[in-house]
């Protein structure tokens, strides 16, 4: 891999953040990853406690922990746990990864992309939306007392919202980011309809230009399978790719001037300026002052 600008934002350094789906190592066979501009090497052995993360460069150990199957790990020291997915110990819920997606973008991107209701009903036509069924709601954001970014009362018509799904319905969403990289949704289940799917996204940030995201969904048992959930978010996040590469810059801007905010993207306007709050700037174009 080629030199990578490295992070210098304490907030992403002393933070976990998910480095490969567990599914994907093999015992004792190396891997090899790079956070934060960092190259990381995975010696993957046995057992729960010998999973060894090594900065390639040095040979220097990083701190790594195993959950919701996948393997995490803190460059510096932590100042916080993984994040909670309270759903994960619901016993009537499929937990299922959805595969470690490589995206050509900045990872700010990806989360940005995630809140954007405004692109379902074109870049996933016949599933999460369909003309003309294209007008976004207005909707409430809020900050959480956990300070993170709070959407709530999102409403859309889905045709194929997920793949129990026998008819189109008005699906409830409810976004929520959770640290700077990492973005959960809440949406109807298609047969227990007042019950809420959940997906996190936890994005890794390989450089400030390219991410792997690492979808967990935790999904109620509506019949479906964990097979099934998983190839249908591989599906929808096979369409996000290509237009989350052709975004222009790569990096985010968080200059409040730097795109035109529309009603719809009250969420990702909260998003920027909680961004620019935090000084996060890995991954960002940052505010001129
Ligand atoms: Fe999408």
């Amino acid at each position: 891999m080629s030199k990578a600008a490295l992070c210098s934002d304490r907030v992403l350094l002393n933070d976990w953040h998910v480095i490969a789906d567990l599914t994907n190592l093999s015992p004792g066979k190396a891997f090899n990853t790079r956070l934060l501009g960092v190259d990381l090497e995975v010696r993957y052995l046995h057992g729960d406690c010998d999973d060894e993360v090594v900065r390639s460069e040095s040979g220097e150990h990083v701190r790594s922990a195993r959950r919701y199957g996948f393997l995490w790990a803190c460059l510096g020291e932590p100042e916080r746990d993984i994040v909670f997915v309270p759903e994960a110990e619901e016993a009537d819920r499929y937990l299922v990864t959805g595969g470690s997606i490589a995206v050509r973008t900045s990872g700010l991107r990806a989360v940005e992309n995630f809140l954007d209701m405004g692109h379902l009903p074109f870049v996933h036509p016949g599933y999460l939306g369909e003309e003309p069924h294209t007008e976004v709601a207005p909707y409430n954001v809020q900050m959480t007392e956990s300070d993170e970014v709070l959407a709530t009362e999102c409403k859309f018509y889905q045709p194929f919202a997920s793949p129990s799904a026998k008819d189109g319905f008005l699906v409830n969403y409810v976004y929520k980011v959770i640290r700077p990289y990492t973005v959960a949704l809440y949406k109807s289940n298609s047969i227990h309809k007042d019950r809420l799917d959940t997906i996190t996204l936890f994005v890794q940030p390989v450089d400030e230009e390219n991410c792997i995201a690492h979808p967990f969904l935790c999904y109620v048992k509506d019949g479906t399978g964990e097979a099934a959930v998983r190839s249908f978010m591989q599906l929808i996040f096979a369409q996000d790719k290509p237009i989350l590469e052709n975004q222009v810059p790569r990096r985010l801007p968080l200059d409040p001037r730097a795109e035109t905010p529309i009603r719809a993207d009250a969420v990702s306007v909260l998003y920027r300026r909680w961004l620019r709050d935090r000084a996060v700037s890995y991954g960002a174009i940052p505010a001129r002052l």
